[in-house]
């Protein structure tokens, strides 16, 4: 298929698509609480969506049925929403949310504590986050795509943490998954060339031990082999001339 470079009213559809998602995530880091369940966090996210005049990209992607994932401490990614789920205080739960506006996709992800959390916890957030950064710091014009990816190793390699390699970052458009793939680990090659007019999710997800993952029986849930927790930290980034813009942002 190969990388879509966008056109300016492209980008400004992508961009607006992505203002508002923030505007949805901002919303669901302020309802995080012990004693919610994962389903109303779904609600609250799908509701606000539509409010805001998109779709949620989410709900029915390969059957997957909801529009918010929730994974909850050593859930990687994919959670599905749950009445019956609740979270408790020390938990770490990773909201991923996407949608349409008028056509265009936007892609975003954050890890939350639910309440007072741990300090071994509230780094793997940190950490997680922090890669992602170091993983921007190359995404240029000139640079390769694959330097965005061995930033992001090379910033968690100290920490001794498992970064996931069966999920990667992706670009984004008038798809929820469009090419390249961007891998979070440490690659030989260099990848494509980064040009102006790529969008792009970058997404390292980290586990707090070893990089495996499995899936649960319900086919979407992606949990850690060994149980440790994980981290996950997604912006939709556009590549310019100069430094790239985060569009996941308000
Ligand atoms: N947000 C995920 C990604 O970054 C996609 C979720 S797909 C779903 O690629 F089906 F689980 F919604
Ligand atoms: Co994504």
């Amino acid at each position: 298929m190969g990388i879509i470079i966008k056109t300016e009213k492209q980008i400004g559809l992508i961009r607006e698509s992505c203002r508002l998602l923030a505007i949805v995530h901002q919303e669901l880091e302020e309802f995080i609480r012990p004693g919610i369940s994962t389903k109303e966090i779904d609600i609250k996210g799908d509701t606000c969506i539509r409010k805001l005049g998109g779709i949620p990209n989410f709900l029915h992607y390969n059957g997957y049925p909801a529009s918010i994932c929730v994974s909850v401490n050593d859930e990687v990614v994919h959670g599905i929403p749950n009445k019956h789920r609740i979270l408790e205080e020390g938990d770490i739960v990773s909201l991923d949310a996407g949608m349409i506006y008028q056509g265009y996709h936007s892609d975003e992800a954050r890890t939350h504590g639910v309440g007072k959390i741990s300090a071994e916890a509230q780094k793997l957030i940190n950490v997680t986050r922090e890669s992602f950064f170091a993983g921007l710091k190359m995404a240029k014009a000139g640079n390769h795509l694959f330097d965005i990816s061995n930033a992001i190793a090379a910033y968690v390699k100290p920490y001794g943490y498992g970064i996931v390699r069966e999920l990667v970052g992706h670009g984004v458009g008038t798809k929820l998954h469009e090419d390249p793939q961007i891998p979070n680990f440490a690659q030989t090659r260099r990848g494509p060339k980064l040009r102006p007019g790529m969008t792009l999710a970058v997404e390292p997800m980290i586990n707090m031990g070893r990089a495996d993952v499995e899936w649960l029986d319900d086919n979407w849930t992606v949990v850690t082999e060994d149980g440790s927790w994980s981290a996950h930290y997604e912006n939709t980034i556009l590549i310019t001339e100069g430094e790239p813009e985060i569009l996941t942002r308000c």
